[in-house]
């Protein structure tokens, strides 16, 4: 029986990969989302959670929560059950740097993570990789923490709140009891483990294989001394996408072992490629995504260019077979980003019966998007050096918790 599900899925993840590099699905078709949360062994985010933020926070859940994007989690349902007995946790999140801009994919975790903030009251760390980037994509030392402080700006333009966010730089913060615990987990990790959940190979650099307990130690409070004093016992919620899902399950893996708290998670889907949904966006290709330095125009020509429709050759057939949604990919990306649910329902049922064009689809679409981006834009640009220094000060919090 064992066997069996061992062979079910092997067989499945030569169908689809989803790991930090790459993601791509079976035969140019969907994620399966479902088989993922098998293979992974996380949980499905159910309604009866979803229910339970709305009643701890007095607020009506994100439009990510309430749409599905974040659908996996891994002992969310614990973070909840302590956050009623009144035990609070801290948030951590984090960035590659790999590139001057980030594209709309990139935003969809920090936007929830400033709703999470702010919703629980809770303190913040947000980690940017800018060793990973180095080793991972070529880049020098130099130019990763320049991309570093570039991604930082944009991460700040979300809203955060500096009294209660702590971001850092591998590069820079590194050392000390950080170090201390990255010395601990690697201790526990074998290489034919790190292969096993990595897929690292006998080519790899040494470089790489270091890497994992970096990205695993901010999940664990004493690798903050001046955040989180005497608080070895405070549990960490990280939201992400679930392609970071690896790192997460090894630390989780370990922490018992070390006598700290699993990390728990929540596990977002990814916002496709304008070309349709069997990926995430590339940051090497311009036209599969659009970036938040992207003008009016830009995004008018990528929408119209490139976002894959569901919608029928000729107007007579569109009128009588509708749209197909499942498909559509102006349709999935208002369902990541208009917040009106009765806007967007009224879209998804006059198109898909053939009474909306794709090109009025489209156009909306494009007015959402734009209007979105000229707001993270001009939040941006008013983003000083002091204040990226603000937020990067090793320095304690004064209102964490408030
Ligand atoms: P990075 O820079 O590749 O991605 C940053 C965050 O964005 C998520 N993401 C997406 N979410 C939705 N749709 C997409 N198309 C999409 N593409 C990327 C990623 O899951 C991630 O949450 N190694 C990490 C940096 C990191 C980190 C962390 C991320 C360090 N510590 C803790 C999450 C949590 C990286 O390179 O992310």
């Amino acid at each position: 029986m064992e066997v069996d599900k061992k062979d079910e899925r092997e067989a499945e993840s030569s169908e689809q990969v989803v790991n930090p590099w790459e993601v791509s699905a079976k035969d140019g078709g969907k994620i399966d989302y479902d088989k993922l949360i098998d293979k992974f062994g996380c949980q499905r985010l159910d309604e009866s959670l979803i229910d339970r933020v709305q009643r701890l926070t007095s607020r009506q859940p994100h439009v990510f929560l309430r749409r599905g994007v974040f659908f996996a989690h891994r002992d969310f349902n614990e973070i909840l059950d302590a956050y009623e007995k009144g035990d609070k946790f801290y948030l951590y999140t984090g960035r590659g740097p790999s590139s001057e801009a980030l594209h709309l994919g990139h935003l969809i975790p920090f936007m929830f993570t400033k709703y999470l903030q702010e919703a629980f009251k809770v303190p913040l760390v947000i980690q940017l990789t800018d060793d990973e980037k180095c080793m991972w994509k070529n880049l020098s030392v130099e130019e990763s923490q320049r991309l570093a402080r570039e991604n930082a700006k944009d991460i700040i333009a979300c809203g955060f709140d500096v009294t209660k966010t702590f971001i850092f730089s591998d590069f820079d913060y590194v050392g000390g009891a950080f170090y201390k615990n990255m010395v601990r987990v690697a201790k526990c990790v074998t290489l034919n483990k790190a292969m096993g959940i990595f897929g690292f190979s006998g080519e790899d650099h040494i470089g790489k294989l270091s890497f994992p307990p970096v990205q695993a130690v901010p999940s664990f409070p004493s690798s903050f001394p001046h955040l989180f004093p005497g608080k070895d016992n405070l549990r960490c919620l990280i939201p992400c996408a679930i392609d970071q899902d690896p790192y997460f399950r090894m630390t989780r893996d370990v922490a018992p072992r070390l006598g700290y708290s699993k990390p728990a998670l929540i596990e977002s889907s990814f916002f496709p490629a304008l070309q349709g949904e069997n990926g995430k966006m590339s940051a090497s290709d311009p036209n599969s995504a659009i970036y938040v330095t992207d003008t009016a125009k830009d995004i008018k020509n990528k929408i119209n260019r490139y976002a894959f429709s569901g919608g029928q050759d000729s107007v007579e057939k569109h009128k009588e077979l509708g749209a197909n949604l499942e498909v559509d990919i102006p349709v999935k990306y208002l369902s990541f980003f208009l917040e009106d649910d009765s806007e967007l329902e009224h879209i998804k049922k006059e198109y898909g019966e053939g009474r909306m064009l794709t090109g009025e689809v489209k156009k909306r679409l494009t007015e959402v998007l734009t209007e979105m981006v000229e707001r993270h834009r001009r939040a941006r640009a008013a983003v000083t050096d002091e204040m990226v220094d603000a937020f990067m000060a090793v320095r304690p919090l004064p209102r964490m918790f408030e």
